[in-house]
């Protein structure tokens, strides 16, 4: 990752990078930039307000807009002004994601802070500084060309805001190894590679438990057992436990891990087919906001539990038609082998209700193709009958810089789940979102009015670079669930 160093002195800026508000487009005084650099910065930014480029919309200081000064014989020999809009914590983000982009191909770059600069301005900076600055590399993969290694800082008193830059380290590096797991080639990710790559990431103060199939057998778990036994790479699933001394509640996070997904037996066309490496995007992200509970000390228990299995069409699997027992006893008629997610998940969250009484209880899950259909590529969608729960998980996430809507979980719609052989039927006609919603509630148990659901398909993914996602996985999900965790873990009783 990009080492981002917070530091009292500006050093030997050669790329320095200067904030500009947004509304009256002025460089933000941050004291200290010789006279002649100022007036140069002032006049670009008075001539780009001044040049109308057909867009109407802000555009001098709007946040992550970049105007690049270049002083090719100067000291700084480059100045990037970026903008950081109304100043707040995602208009910083935005600022320290350009900065990156902007300096991609600089070894260094020195951003100047003005010395009042809120602590909440310096957290979102550090986030988009080191959530832009990542870059998927399989194995021995070479960095390609030449790259930024290091951001300093610059700021007096550095020391002042050591736990936002700790807490903004953490949750980037998690969201990035959110992203790893997400972007790894499933021929490497097999469940119990999965599980392995999150255990060895467990330090003391986790428990870890990978069930393997003798154990899933005999506990129950018909719905993940089904989805894996096409496959030769067997299903298991990951509990991974933080539990701290001083915990007032316990919350479940479940994640849906298909480390790939073909469809099954109900096999997708090629070309859907193509990035469902991405379909334990849920897994990723509850595996690492556990973990960053954990580094980040969070006096909250947390469980995270990841069913993994891979979906493939072989002798050995599911069929349409077939009926499946979850966890719990209930019973599912396969209409569909691609609607697999719902399987897996419900086996997870019926052990979770039963087993591991969760004061809430929270899914992930890249569950339907009809989330993007909805809501568009960015935006997750939230479901819950818990209201409050469900506007403190939109709060988070919308502090946090990621994009989540509630739907609705339509009564009348439950009828659709009907079957003539089982309790449910896995792929009901309709809509295809609130549907798969309604079947995982019926699994909740005694835990269904404290319990949340984000289909996560379309946001877990971007195609291209954008303010602080990189292509290929977002890790959506790991910064709003670590917000609502820290938020639950200060909330008053
Ligand atoms: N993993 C897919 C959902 C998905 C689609 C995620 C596109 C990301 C991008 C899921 O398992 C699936 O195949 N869902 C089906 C359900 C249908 C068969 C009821 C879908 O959405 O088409
Ligand atoms: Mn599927
Ligand atoms: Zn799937």
């Amino acid at each position: 990752m990009l080492a981002v160093r917070l530091a009292a002195g500006r050093g030997p800026a050669d790329v320095l990078v200067l904030p500009v508000t947004g509304g009256d487009g002025q460089l933000v005084d941050v004291g200290g930039v010789p006279a002649e650099v100022a007036e140069e910065c002032a006049a670009l930014l008075a001539q780009a307000a001044r040049a109308p480029d057909g867009d109407p919309g802000p555009r001098v200081g709007q946040a992550g807009k970049v105007h690049v000064l270049p002083r090719p014989l100067g000291r700084p020999r480059r100045v990037l002004l970026v903008g950081i809009g109304d100043g707040g914590e995602a208009g910083w983000r935005a600022a320290g994601a350009a900065a990156v982009r902007s300096g991609a191909r600089e070894r260094a770059l020195t951003v100047a802070l003005p010395g009042d600069v809120a602590p909440a301005a310096v957290r979102g900076l550090v986030e988009g500084l080191l959530l832009a600055g990542y870059r998927f590399r399989l194995g021995a993969q070479r960095p390609d060309g030449p790259r930024l290694r290091r951001v300093r800082v610059a700021v007096p008193d550095p020391e002042r805001f050591d736990a936002e830059v700790a807490e903004a380290t953490v949750v980037a590096e998690l969201t990035c190894l959110a992203r790893d797991l997400t972007n790894t080639p499933s021929i490497t990710k097999t469940p119990a590679w999965f599980a392995r790559q999150v255990a060895t990431r467990a330090a003391a103060g986790l428990r870890v438990r990978v069930w393997r199939e003798t154990e899933l057998a005999e506990a129950g778990f018909g719905g993940l057992l089904a989805v894996g036994g096409g496959s030769a790479n067997p299903p298991r699933l990951l509990e991974l436990s933080w539990r701290p001394r001083r915990a007032r509640e316990h919350v479940v996070l479940v994640g849906k891990g298909i480390t790939f997904d073909t469809g099954g037996i109900s096999i997708k066309p090629s070309d859907a087919m193509i990035l469902m490496r991405k379909d334990m995007a849920g897994a990723a992200a509850v595996a690492a906001a556990t973990l960053g509970a954990a580094e980040l000390e969070l006096p909250v228990r947390v469980t995270a539990l990841t069913p993994l299995a891979e979906n493939m069409p072989s002798g050995s699997a599911l069929r349409p038609g077939d009926v499946v027992r979850h966890f719990g006893g209930r019973t599912c008629e396969i209409r569909n082998t691609d609607a697999e997610g719902r399987l897996v998940v419900a086996d997870a969250l019926a052990y979770a209700a039963a087993r591991l009484r969760p004061d809430v209880l929270v899914d992930l899950a890249t569950l339907t193709g009809a989330n993007a259909v909805a809501l568009g590529k960015r935006t997750g969608a939230l479901y819950s009958d818990d209201d409050a729960l469900a506007q403190a998980l939109a709060a988070a996430a919308a502090e946090a810089g990621e994009k989540v809507w509630r739907m609705p979980l339509v009564e009348d719609y439950r009828e659709a789940l009907g079957s003539d052989l089982a309790d449910l039927i896995n792929a009901p006609e309709g809509a295809g979102s609130v549907l798969a919603a309604l079947f995982l509630r019926e699994f909740t148990g005694s835990a269904r009015h404290r319990w949340a659901h984000i289909d996560m398909s379309a946001p877990s993914w971007i195609e291209r670079d954008e303010a602080e996602l990189s292509r290929g996985a977002t890790g959506w999900g790991v910064r709003t669930l670590l917000r609502w965790l820290r938020a639950r873990s200060q909330a008053p009783r």
